[in-house]
């Protein structure tokens, strides 16, 4: 196929550098003041790396000087990088919590992108919320964009032990409630268990959806699985670098890539590989900034029909990314689930998913599975709905208890995360291995920013008798290492007066997730009565961002994206005006 090149002349970057006017002098004479000639810029796209590195992101760490590998690309295929940092977003230390702040990464990303004088995009991301909001922001600004993951740290060590980033944490935390590790042994889990830059190495929120970056065609194939401190991380850096500036060249947009058959593709990925309850939420988000009519039924279709075929913990017992890429990587796994997948869907290389896959191989078919011999035989993530959740709710029934999948068990309220941390541990607290732990208030208005909330503690109590998983039910998000019994994302949430501002501690909770359905068993005329008593919480933000976001945050079901920058709210912004 032959594509139709872009000309100098049309570079959107011209109309900054090319005119004979007093605004051009004054863009390449501060051009020149970087020491840069006319030679660097003449006929050349101006590439944008937005990178999300600070001293606050240890997930990209190595951004610092990866991005100069990308440069290399740029500059070999003739584009003229500019480097222009973005907000990191470190899922570790940002409070409350980065999804609070995934929209305004996304606002950054896009007003970068249109205020500046950029042909195409490299995208640095891959610590959780990084992903989609780079994604975001770039499916909005409308330029040829390719994002490039961070990649997953090595693996975890422990006195010779493998540890997997999160849920070894959640696991051994547990272990030393229970009295069964020492105060040195503990500096030593903490000491082992992120021992290399890059993100979390489990298949949690960054691997799942560095993952969906791929599958949706934003990345070079096989760059996902790439751990970010081997060698062919760097390669694959500086060979995105060179494949931008064709893109620009060849005018290929996240419009062209971004259909709904890439979506669709991507959530059948997102069940083989047992993602992270969080795709949901995102991959919603970017579907509707993409113009594509996704929502949890679409998820429900693909969990019915794709078994999880990475055996890649949390939802498996064993293995870690690390593994995961010496077996073939995502382009395998894609290969073992080709027939489930729109293989027609075109990729940043302008090839399709299809060629992109052609002859992968699986080296380790224990680590990635044929699919007859599934880790589970439907999806990673099931959609519950029932008089506790209208509008939908989420389960990860491929890494909990199975004799959890069909539950009933009386209910244990707590009405926010501090009233919940202060009893939790209490030894008169009135808990069994049956009871439904419930905690309101977590959502994306209560959190307030939806907190990963949603893996409640097991009560010390019952740790000590060796209960290790039970139901908890929330309107928060959990992390995508963490693994358990949890019904996530409830929606609407209680903070908004959804069904669950109204479960009692004591009503009886069941669940069935053959039959998707999650019910409190009280009357409707009860319920009734209980919601005429309920009261309206204070907003919790009367000023600044916070307030921003409360009056715009849409719910869990919807992508929590804000109101106004979703796609169908109002005309396209144009391009800046230059005067
Ligand atoms: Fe950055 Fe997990 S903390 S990916």
């Amino acid at each position: 196929m032959t594509v139709e090149k872009k000309t100098p002349a049309e570079l959107r970057s011209a109309r900054w550098f090319a005119p004979d006017d007093l605004r051009a002098f004054g863009h390449r004479s501060r051009a020149m003041q970087m020491g840069y000639a006319p030679e660097d810029w003449v006929g050349r796209p101006v590439i944008a790396i937005l990178n999300t590195w600070s001293d606050a992101q240890p997930c990209h760490m190595h951004f610092k000087t990866r991005v100069e590998d990308v440069k290399r690309g740029i500059l070999q295929a003739g584009g003229f990088p500019m480097e222009l940092p973005a907000l990191s977003l470190s899922e570790s230390f940002l409070k409350p919590t980065t999804m609070l702040y995934r929209n305004l990464l996304a606002m950054d990303a896009e007003e970068l992108l249109r205020g500046h004088p950029v042909d195409g995009v490299v995208l640095m991301g891959g610590c959780d919320k990084t992903t989609p909001a780079l994604l975001l922001g770039a499916i909005s600004a409308g330029l040829p964009a390719i994002y490039l993951p961070a990649g997953p740290m090595l693996r975890g060590n422990w006195k010779g032990k493998v540890l997997g980033s999160g849920s070894d944490a959640w696991k051994y935390w547990d272990e030393r409630r229970a009295g069964k590790i020492s105060d040195s042994d503990w500096v030593d889990v903490e000491a082992g268990i992120a021992r290399s830059y890059g993100t979390c190495m489990t298949m949690g929120t960054a691997a799942t959806m560095m993952a969906m970056a791929e599958t949706l065609g934003m990345t070079l194939p096989a760059a996902s699985s790439i751990p970010a401190a081997d060698a062919n991380h760097i390669r694959m850096a500086s060979e995105t670098g060179r494949r931008i500036v064709d893109m620009v060249w060849e005018d290929l947009t996240p419009k062209k890539i971004l259909t709904h058959d890439a979506f669709l593709n991507a959530i059948t990925v997102a069940m083989a590989v047992g993602c992270s309850t969080n795709a949901i939420i995102h991959l919603i988000a970017l579907a509707r900034r993409a113009g594509q009519d996704i929502g949890l039924d679409d998820f429900e279709r693909a969990s019915r029909k794709v078994p999880v075929i990475a055996n890649i913990r949390p939802s498996g017992d064993k293995y870690l990314m690390e593994d995961f890429f010496y077996a073939g990587g995502l382009p395998a796994l894609m290969a073992q689930i080709r027939d489930h997948l729109h293989r027609d869907a075109l990729t940043v290389t302008g090839k399709t998913l299809g060629q992109n896959i052609e002859g992968a191989e699986t080296y380790n078919d224990d680590v990635i599975r044929p699919v007859k011999n599934p880790i589970y035989a439907e999806g990673a993530l099931a959609v519950l709905r029932g008089n506790l959740a209208p509008d939908g709710c989420v389960i990860k029934p491929s890494a909990c208890a199975p004799k959890f999948l069909k539950h009933s068990g009386p209910a244990l309220v707590f009405d926010d995360y501090p009233s919940m941390k202060a009893a939790i541990d209490r030894d008169d607290l009135d808990v069994t291995e049956d009871t439904v732990l419930i905690l309101r208030n977590a959502g994306p208005q209560g959190g307030p920013g939806m907190p990963e909330w949603g893996m409640l503690p097991i009560p010390a109590k019952l740790v000590k008798q060796g209960v290790r998983d039970m139901v908890r039910l929330s309107d928060a998000r959990m992390s995508g290492t963490s693994y358990g019994a949890c019904i996530l994302h409830v929606s609407p949430e209680s903070y908004i007066g959804g069904p669950l501002a109204l479960v009692r501690t004591g009503d009886m909770v069941s669940l069935d997730v053959d039959r998707r359905t999650i019910n409190m068993n009280v009357s409707d005329e009860e319920l009734a009565r209980r919601r005429a008593d309920w009261k309206k919480p204070e907003p919790r933000y009367e000023r600044g961002y916070g307030w921003m976001f409360t009056r715009h945050i849409m719910q869990a079901n919807d992508g929590c994206d804000f109101d106004f920058l979703e796609t169908a709210f109002g005309a396209p912004v144009g391009e800046p005006s230059i005067y």
